[in-house]
């Protein structure tokens, strides 16, 4: 039997419209556990190191975005960008984009990602601790899949973003 790496099990601080509440900004907040979220699916993850920044904005998100409906027809349940930040911050990150398909997760206390070993230090560019780039397939909390870009390391000189794309994804669940 091959060995299981489960998920950590913490608490999402999302928003979430609710039509109910009226007004010009009808949201609240909503705790969603990695249970919501990972619990008898088949997930595509990726996280990257901030909200609006060049790559993460240009390239890493929107691949996903791009590709999403071939996720799909392999059987994918959802796919989910998680960064180390505020739930405000990426709901507006994602609406200047006009992200549709892609779930946005804020990790904003870096929970997940400290206890999945992917936090880091950006203090050299003035970004405090932020989530390492990489991506994941999940099933039923188990990683089966992780593409984790080389040179791991505090205040990294630059920002490695070769394996953790939308391509590299598709072609690993097409090759399983
Ligand atoms: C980028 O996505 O381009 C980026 C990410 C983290 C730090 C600096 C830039």
């Amino acid at each position: 039997m091959s060995e299981q790496r489960l998920l950590p099990d913490v608490i999402f601080k999302t928003r979430v419209r609710d039509e109910s509440l009226g007004g010009d900004n009808p949201f609240r907040w909503q705790d969603v556990t990695t249970d919501d979220i990972f619990m008898n699916k088949r997930i595509v993850f990726f996280a990257l190191p901030g909200a609006f920044t060049p790559t993460c904005t240009n390239d890493h998100l929107p691949g996903y975005e791009k590709h999403y409906e071939e996720f799909k027809e392999l059987r994918i349940d959802d796919v989910v960008c998680l960064s180390v930040n505020d739930a405000f911050v990426m709901y507006q990150w994602g609406k200047s984009l006009g992200i549709q398909k892609i779930f946005l997760l804020p990790d904003g206390n870096a929970e997940f990602t400290r206890k999945m070993g992917m936090l880091v230090d950006k203090s050299n560019l003035g970004f405090g601790m932020r989530s390492w780039r990489y991506s994941m397939f999940v099933q039923n909390k188990n990683i089966e899949k992780m593409f984790i870009e080389p040179e791991y390391t505090d205040n990294c000189p630059t920002d490695p973003f070769d394996i953790s794309g939308a391509e590299t994804m598709l072609e690993y669940l097409r090759s399983i």
